[in-house]
């Protein structure tokens, strides 16, 4: 109620602004209380609708978070599988070749690749989003700043580099493999190997300036993924006072054990090429 009086009364202010009347000087702080009032109630109003409707996902800043936490654990679980994939590599040429062969070039395998291309994607460019927003919100105040927060983790601040290395890394990556492989059973290229990963691992690991790029690449998913772990499920809201530190540690696990997993494949077959050619 006392709401719609203010807006009566600001109307009439307005209303008399128009006709060219003038407002008693004495009235004046009245009106600019009242006005900045409404102000909040409209605020308020707008924020009500944007979180009623999906579009609050896009245009909060709390709904880009989840976007990017929900794309994030998503990739998480692809990273899982693409790493249990690869360590068949370490024990059968066979197998691995034949999971290969399965994610060649069938249509769900296709369906499946455009799907992670959109996740990518759409995590990378919320991430700008983001990065930007915080930028902006943070205005000239980081000049003022003399000494970093002890508490801050140094991958919290670096994670839009961070990722920004995982998505160069992923480049040379699909290059190295995705290219010679589905690529080039989609486009009709050289297929002698397209579906013989087991070749291309060899191939890719004999190179020992690959064997470097590739460590330090999954050095950097690693730091990246420590912290997008457990930062993703805080802004789920599935991180409570007790559970913070919990997840935190089941983060690091987590992301240490993955990435080892890839680093083991990497290790073993450059390993492998210089210590035991014949093999
Ligand atoms: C030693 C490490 C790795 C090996 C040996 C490896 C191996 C492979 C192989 C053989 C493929 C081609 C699959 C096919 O087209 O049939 C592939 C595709 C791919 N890999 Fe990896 N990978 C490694 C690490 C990674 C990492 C760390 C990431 C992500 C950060 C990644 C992301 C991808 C993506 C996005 C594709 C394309 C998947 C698709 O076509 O749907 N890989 N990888």
């Amino acid at each position: 109620m006392e709401f719609h009086r203010n807006y009566l009364v600001l109307s009439n202010l307005y209303a008399n602004f128009a006709l060219g009347n003038s407002v008693p000087l004495f009235e004046r702080h009245k009106y600019d209380a009242l006005h900045s009032t409404l102000k909040i109630h409209n605020q308020l109003i707008y924020k009500l609708l944007i979180s009623s409707t999906p579009m609050w996902l896009t245009n909060s800043s709390i709904g880009r978070k989840v976007i990017m936490s929900v794309s994030g654990i998503a990739l998480i679980l692809f990273l899982t599988f693409h790493g249990c994939m690869n360590v068949v590599a370490l024990f059968s040429a066979e197998g691995y070749n034949w999971i290969c062969e399965m994610l060649g070039a069938n249509w769900y395998a296709v369906v499946a690749t455009c799907g992670l291309a959109a996740l990518v994607a759409l995590h990378f460019i919320y991430a700008i989003i983001l990065t930007l927003q915080n930028k902006k919100a943070r205005g000239n105040s980081k000049y003022e700043v003399t000494s970093k927060p002890e508490k801050v983790e140094w991958a919290s601040q670096n994670m839009f580099v961070l990722g920004a290395i995982v998505i160069l890394g992923l480049l040379l990556h699909l290059f190295n493999f995705w290219y010679n492989m589905m690529f080039a059973e989609l486009v009709g290229g050289d297929t002698t190997f397209a579906t013989d990963g087991a070749y291309w691992i060899q191939e890719t690991f004999s190179n020992p300036v690959y064997v470097v790029l590739y460590i330090l690449w999954l050095v950097a998913l690693w730091f990246h993924l420590t912290h997008g772990f457990w930062s993703a499920l805080q802004t789920l809201g599935w991180s409570g006072k007790v559970w913070f530190e919990r997840w935190k540690c089941i983060g690091n696990v987590y992301a240490t054990v993955l990435v080892l997993m890839f680093v083991a494949v990497v290790v073993w077959f450059c390993a492998c090429h210089y210590l035991c050619p014949a093999c």
